[in-house]
């Protein structure tokens, strides 16, 4: 097949921070992509953050405007796109053993179109092994090119070529994309894009450009109308929300954001992901006085040792962690922490792995995501020396997993007795006479109910069992 390169990625240029301010574009497609999708279909396989299951409503929203319509058999339909997260390399592997059945699909259905975007393709590695290895891939494109997906597809489609188009900008903001949500009552709301922290591990700064604000305005608007709508639940979006408007150069922090949200009427804020450095009181007040801003906070501490959070570049210490954890906790009595701990970083020794153990007894995280540290060629840890074994490090993670399932439990056995208010999200997977949503903590309760009109409404259910994922509830008639 022939190829299209019309650019590479390139992780030098990625790094790169030069631009002071960020363009922000109108979404628009023009008349020449407006029937592309007519009489076709689309399936999106989507891994990865929440950033990507956003990204992969607007991706959905852009094709159902070219016509497209959803397919409900991924490998009966027109076109399949993968929309992949870079993060760790089980995270890569998946998506390659999804390349191998998609292979297969594709022989039934010569005239599938297949395309990869999200943050693998912004690797160099894995854009040369997808255009040597997997030649039935018809587009690879990136992270900051969603936006031009029809030009793409229409390339794809009109020259039986394989495209490629990955961008390694800076990255820019588009406003006024359609987006097709998942939810009815919950929804995700991009408030920045990329992120400048460059923790030595972590490869996002890498495949998601640079820090960008949206302008508070546009966000407001945005809640404004999901609250129209009937939203009940907004979570706002980026890698480092704490550091929102800092690229802006205004006096408007993310605490500033929250109490003008707060107003917007609508009924539960959540947000992600958070940076120990970067929580301030502003924040940690708006979390006290906003009726709407939910007593849950994900705070990713990543390692509990002073000179392992050094050499990742966390630029905070264990006590510092700790003290932002007493303020939470005062100002917010009822607040659920949770966070990310990743384990066996290059020649972590035993005392070091002992410290994070050490801030887990601590903090009692209510739940956390545990990691082994993943090498990601062009990071800066790649190049570290690594002398610990892969045996010790997943003794290490089992061990950790050991104490965090402990607070993990005490964290829903808590509410116990206590009747909190559920946001129905549907029936529960395991049992299909019990309804599942979060409550305002963020924990998972099942309770005993059909009634399907609850789903998307705001119920009281009183927890009868808490047990370690989830919390066993009844409902409460008012
Ligand atoms: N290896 C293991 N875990 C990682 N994370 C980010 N990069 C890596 C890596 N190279 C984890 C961090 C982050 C979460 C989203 O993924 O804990 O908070
Ligand atoms: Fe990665 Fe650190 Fe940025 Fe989070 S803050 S996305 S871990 S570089």
């Amino acid at each position: 097949m022939a190829k299209i390169k019309l650019s590479m990625p390139d992780l030098g240029l990625a790094r790169k921070r030069l631009q002071k301010d960020t363009p922000t574009y109108n979404y628009q497609i023009t008349k020449e992509y407006s029937n592309i999708g007519q009489n076709k279909t689309y399936y999106i396989f989507t891994y990865g953050c929440q950033g990507n299951e956003a990204d992969s409503e607007v991706i959905s929203g852009i094709l159902e405007d070219l016509g497209y319509v959803k397919a409900t058999d991924p490998y009966k339909s027109n076109l399949v796109i993968l929309n992949t997260c870079a993060i760790r390399e089980n995270a890569e592997n998946r998506i390659w053993g999804v390349l191998g059945n998609l292979k297969g699909a594709k022989q039934n259905n010569k005239d599938m179109l297949i395309a990869i975007c999200g943050c693998m393709p912004q690797e160099e590695n894995a854009t040369n092994k997808l255009l040597d290895s997997y030649p039935f891939v018809d587009l690879i494109f990136g992270t900051h090119n969603i936006y031009d997906l029809p030009k793409l597809l229409k390339e794809a489609n009109d020259k039986k070529a394989k495209v490629v188009e990955v961008l390694s900008t800076e990255g820019a903001i588009y406003e006024g994309a359609p987006k097709k949500r998942e939810f009815k009552h919950k929804a995700w709301v991009n408030i920045m894009y990329g992120c400048d922290e460059f923790c030595t591990y972590c490869i996002v700064p890498y495949t998601r450009g640079k820090e960008r604000s949206r302008a508070k305005e546009d966000i407001i608007n945005e809640v404004k109308e999901l609250v129209k709508d009937g939203y009940k639940e907004v979570t706002l979006l980026g890698q480092n929300v704490n550091a929102y408007g800092k690229d802006l150069g205004l006096d408007y922090t993310f605490g500033d954001l929250l109490y003008d949200l707060d107003k917007t009427g609508i009924q539960r804020i959540r947000y992600t992901t958070s940076h120990p450095k970067d929580l301030d009181l502003k924040t940690i007040y708006a979390m006290r006085d906003c009726p709407s801003v939910m007593p849950h906070l994900h705070l990713p501490v990543q390692s509990g040792d002073d000179y392992i959070l050094k050499k990742m570049n966390r630029k905070y210490t264990h006590e510092e962690y700790l003290e932002k954890i007493r303020i939470l906790k005062k100002e917010v009595p009822n607040i659920s922490i949770t966070t990310d701990i990743i384990v066996g970083f290059p020649n972590e020794t035993e005392e070091e792995f002992l410290n994070t153990l050490k801030l887990v007894d601590e903090v009692k995280f209510e739940g956390a995501f545990t990691f082994i540290y993943s090498k990601r060629e062009g990071t800066p840890a790649a190049k570290m020396e690594d002398s610990i074994s892969d045996e010790e490090k997943h003794k290490r993670l089992d061990r950790l997993n050991v104490l965090v399932d402990k607070y993990y439990l005490e964290g829903n056995k808590r509410f116990e007795g206590q009747v909190v208010n559920v946001l129905v999200d549907g029936v529960s997977k395991n049992n299909l006479n019990n309804l599942c949503g979060y409550s305002e903590n963020l924990k998972l309760v099942h309770f005993p109910s059909t009634d399907k009109s609850l789903i998307g409404q705001i119920v009281k259910v009183k927890i009868i069992e808490g047990k370690t994922w989830f919390a066993l509830g009844e409902l409460v008639n008012e």
